[in-house]
């Protein structure tokens, strides 16, 4: 039995909103076909954008959506996506299955996805094979309200007003695909891109520099010391492995040992967070930069016979529980982390949903960021529990995780039982005086359990029978599960 003791009077400073943010790149069929099908496609499309997926993705209130890549960024050049489709030049999207890339989904598409989703803007510039002018022209191309050649093109391209454009990534993974370059090397290079990046909307632009590859601390240390001071944020990209990038492991496995191997490497974001955190606030001890995880999520091998360069894997129950376990490691550092973007929202790695031909599917990970919206924004509070420690093949873990927030009069608790054998009783203390409590719980009889496109929804919330007694809330939660219990 758990006791999960929540003092919601103990507020514990508030949860950035972003940290529930989207990536969508040029990858595979995220883009096309996931998002985007065109104005002439036989599926339900407005303006191109797919109906059912937006519809689907409208209903988690998603904060940011982070474009164009990924490595993708660091190989487009924005001007091939804009004017008459007809006209746009093609290229090889060479980071991923070398596959024709048309273009017909550029800066004008995007926006518009932005505003059905009622979501905001990250754009990712070039650096790798960019030049400066390229991404100064761009962001006034976007940003610019006034009487100039690059604003009055977008007017010529069908968009008057300028758009809202809150972030704006300087490279990516520029130690990598994007250029590998060493760290003081993108320092300069950042330096030198940023100082040209204007602002031209009401707001600053939120300036990210391309961080560090997982626990690479020398770099964020170089980050923090040379680009800090025109930078908002700085990025970190951290995978979840069943063992490490080499041996990724398979997303539909329902072997124990994998199961318990990938649940702890999950748990380890605590302490690649934790290293960081320190070197940020040794150089930042008012905390006023964001550490921004700007791609997230499980990585395995793709699933056989699909396209290696288009990372597609199946989503199960293991997944949901991995998001929840990393939600809340985000949620228990929102002094630093200001947003977090999972990889990716549609058909490429950890996605919301999956989609074959006109079918699409919810996955068990977009259930997790459903039940937990009501933390975006809201204060966290203290949560004091010990859930034990679960695990088996050599695998020890622990077995709860949960985390609370209150936000206009309503409390909600999320938490996840890790273990694959043992279902748990949970008691949840609160104080204060709440009358109406419900819950919801998500759990699989089996760890690969997922959603196919047969329209039977293995995988998806239903109702948590809850007692409550004497100011204590209790229920039991089954084994592999993650639950949302709302006080109001
Ligand atoms: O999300 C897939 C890829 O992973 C991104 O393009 C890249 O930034 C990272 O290596």
């Amino acid at each position: 039995m758990t006791e999960i003791n929540v003092k919601t009077r103990d507020k514990k400073g508030k949860i950035s909103k972003y940290i529930y943010g989207q990536f969508a790149e040029h990858l595979g069929r995220c883009i096309y076909e996931g998002l985007y099908v065109g104005e002439d496609s036989e599926i339900e499309n407005v303006n191109g954008m797919r109906r059912d997926v937006v519809d689907a993705l409208k209903e988690l209130e998603i904060p940011v959506l982070r474009w164009p890549g990924g490595c993708f960024a660091d190989d487009y050049h924005w001007r091939d996506g804009i004017g008459p489709k007809e006209d746009r030049p093609y290229m090889v999207n060479t980071n991923w299955g070398k596959v024709v890339e048309n273009n017909h989904f550029g800066t004008h598409e995007f926006f518009e996805l932005v505003e059905q989703l009622g979501t905001e803007a990250y754009i990712c510039g070039n650096v790798g094979s960019g030049t400066v002018r390229e991404m100064r022209d761009w962001v006034e191309y976007m940003t610019f309200g006034g009487d100039s050649p690059l604003a009055n093109e977008r007017r010529k391209n069908g968009r008057e007003e300028p758009w809202k454009l809150k972030f704006f990534g300087v490279g990516n993974e520029n130690w990598g695909c994007g250029g590998a370059m060493s760290a003081k090397y993108y320092a300069d290079e950042f330096r030198r891109y940023a100082t040209f990046i204007r602002d031209y909307g009401d707001e600053p632009l939120y300036k990210i520099a391309g961080g560090p590859d997982s626990r690479d601390t020398h770099w964020m240390k170089v980050m923090m010391k040379k680009c800090a001071h025109q930078a908002q944020g700085i990025s970190v990209h951290n995978y979840t492995y069943t063992h490490d990038y080499m041996n990724k492991g398979v997303s539909t496995d329902d072997d124990l040992g994998e199961y318990y191997s990938l649940l702890e490497n999950a748990f380890s974001m605590e302490e690649t967070i934790a290293m960081h955190e320190k070197i940020m606030d040794k150089y930042d001890p008012e905390k006023k930069k964001g550490l921004i995880v700007d791609e997230w999520g499980t990585w395995y091998d793709v699933l056989p016979g699909t396209n290696p360069g288009f990372l597609l894997q199946q989503n199960t129950i293991r997944d949901a529980v991995c998001a929840m376990v990393i939600l809340h490691i985000f949620q228990k550092h929102n002094d630093r982390i200001f947003m977090a973007n999972i990889a990716q929202m549609v058909n490429v790695l950890q996605s919301m949903v999956l989609t074959e031909g006109d079918k699409m599917v919810k996955t068990p990970t977009y259930y997790v960021f459903k039940m937990m919206k009501a933390h975006m924004d809201a204060e966290r509070v203290d949560v004091k529990y010990d859930g034990g420690v679960c695990g088996g093949n050599g695998h020890a873990l622990q077995k709860i995780s949960a985390d609370a927030s209150v936000k206009d009069g309503r409390c909600l608790v999320t938490l996840c039982n890790t273990s694959a054998g043992d279902e748990e009783e949970i008691t949840v203390t609160v104080d204060g005086d709440y009358k109406n409590i419900s819950g919801t719980v998500m759990s699989a009889d089996k760890i690969n359990d997922f959603n196919d496109f047969d329209g039977a929804e293995k995988v998806a919330p239903k109702e948590l029978e809850i007692k409550s007694e004497n100011g204590k809330i209790m229920f039991t939660i089954p084994r592999l599960s993650v639950a949302a219990i709302t006080l109001e």
